[in-house]
């Protein structure tokens, strides 16, 4: 009897784990463990949190390094439970990037400290290579952070945090990830790729994008860049002749783009004929507000300030007052009123041309045109041969590549935010809330790029806090008590 039960119990036991073994959920967060771990903020002031590491998002994972992501819950604060979830992601130049630990000193850090949960994925990228192949083309990257989004969709009723309340957030190529997770949720396009590389069968939309600097509209940043920076001479840009012909045809094709781009700055539609002004108008509200918190700002960058002060000492016959004359004599910068009233665009694009010499022609798409080398986006296109390739028909043509294939048609369209406006179905949804900074003297990507996008967004009444930030170049992450103070407000309950 005594051995009949220990038989019965060994079958039992047996079955009972295969019975776990088939119906575990390789996607299934539960069982996972935390460590705890402690971060110093800048200040001094110590934030513990639970960290779950290393967690596979994907059943059929092709590369073991990056597809995974990171998952941190703050422990000392309340209701972690029900947090917002933010989601940074550390891609740059389209490059690979893994899982890491929250900074102190960037978004993650500081998210912990407020009380959010964080979750860091990785990503394949241009440069990852499995066995000889390159397996983080495009749209890999994209692909992967979507199936890290899903993961947390799919697993929200067992993790800590609320995945309907997620906030992406990434800088330059990772902005463009970041506006790509919001603008493209649910989006029809990349389920059947999803499927294939045994994502989460959920929802993969977000609640809010926070971007900075993104590298998007990479099919139309040729002719935004030459548009914008016309003024740049050619000993400035050390371009040969050649490529100052390239860049004039490329700087005719804005034009046409910005007056079929159908974007409207209230009630006026915006074209080539205003479109000048409209730029300039986010130049003056970035320096009006460096005015606004102390900032000099040197004549060199031709800006006009309001000359309330010469005025109200003016005599009535507009004479000069003899009052100003026993004025000491005061550098004219000091001079400058509260108000910044005009901008020489020219003087200022010049200036912005100084701080960081401009990119050579085409900016993005340049391999083979004139000699010019593959850039990160030649080869974020190119297959997994390792290829560099052309991805616009004007380059293409330029370069003897002929034509672009329909398949890196494709993979533009699934790399470009601004592509994803059009609902497709009912599930497609597009993040309610966006956060998109580029520095003031970031010429990475040209101003047109980030406004067109904030504009179009702002067009299609999403609600946007867009600037260009003042003195800034291309970076991310700053002036977090901002980003989070935006944060606060539109996850208030
Ligand atoms: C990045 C910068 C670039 O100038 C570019 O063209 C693409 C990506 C980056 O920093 O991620």
């Amino acid at each position: 009897m005594k051995r009949k039960t220990a038989i019965l119990l060994a079958i039992a036991s047996i079955l009972t784990l295969n019975v776990a073994a088939v119906a575990r959920d390789p996607l299934s967060f539960e069982g996972q463990s935390p460590k705890i771990l402690f971060l110093t903020m800048p200040w001094g002031e110590e934030v513990t949190y639970y960290a779950y590491e290393g967690i596979f998002y994907v059943t059929n994972v092709a590369d073991s390094t990056y597809q995974t992501l990171n998952y941190y819950v703050p422990a000392e604060k309340r209701g972690a439970e029900f947090a917002p979830i933010l989601m940074r992601n550390y891609v740059g130049g389209y490059m690979a990037a893994e899982a890491r630990r929250p900074s102190a000193t960037d978004a993650t850090g500081r998210a912990l400290y407020e009380g959010y949960c964080v979750c860091i994925a990785g990503a394949r990228g241009r440069d990852s290579e499995q066995g000889g192949a390159f397996t983080g083309r495009a749209p890999a990257a994209i692909l992967d952070l979507k199936a890290a989004v899903a993961y947390l969709h799919y697993n929200d009723h067992l993790m800590p945090g609320d995945a309907n309340r997620i906030i992406t957030d990434g800088t330059s190529a990772g902005g463009a990830m970041s506006a790509l997770l919001g603008m493209t949720g649910n989006h029809s396009l990349y389920r059947p790729l999803l499927k294939a590389m045994g994502a989460a069968d959920s929802r993969d939309d977000v609640f809010a994008s926070a971007c900075y600097c993104p590298i998007i509209d990479l099919e139309h940043a040729d002719a935004a860049y030459e548009w914008t920076y016309q003024c740049v001479d050619q000993a400035t840009r050390g371009a040969t002749d050649e490529q100052m012909a390239i860049a004039a045809e490329l700087a005719a094709q804005f034009p046409q783009y910005i007056n079929e781009l159908d974007i409207h700055d209230g009630e006026k539609q915006l074209t080539a004929l205003n479109y000048r002004d409209y730029l300039k108008s986010f130049i003056i509200a970035s320096a009006q507000r460096a005015r606004n918190e102390g900032v000099i700002i040197p004549d060199s960058l031709g800006f006009t300030f309001y000359a309330a002060a010469e005025r109200r000492g003016a005599s009535a016959d507009g004479t000069r007052p003899s009052r100003l004359k026993r004025m000491p004599r005061i550098a004219h910068a000091d001079r400058q009123s509260e108000f910044v009233t005009d901008v020489d665009l020219d003087t200022y694009l010049r200036y912005v041309a100084t701080r960081t010499p401009l990119k050579s022609t085409p900016a993005f798409d340049a391999t083979g045109v004139v000699g010019a080398m593959a850039t990160g986006e030649n080869e974020l296109f190119g297959d997994a041969s390792g290829s560099a390739v052309n991805f616009t028909a004007f380059s293409a043509a330029k370069s003897g590549q002929g034509t672009v294939t329909p398949e890196v048609e494709a993979n533009v369209k699934l790399m470009n935010p601004m592509a994803f406006f059009q609902y497709d179905t009912a599930q497609h949804r597009i993040a309610r809330f966006w956060y998109i900074r580029h520095g003031a003297a970031d010429r990475d990507t040209a101003f047109p790029v980030p406004i067109n996008f904030a504009t179009k967004l702002s067009n299609y009444g999403l609600n946007v806090d867009f600037a260009l930030t003042w003195n800034r170049g291309h970076e991310g992450d700053y002036n977090l008590d901002d980003l989070f103070t935006w944060i606060a407000l539109i996850t208030r309950p």
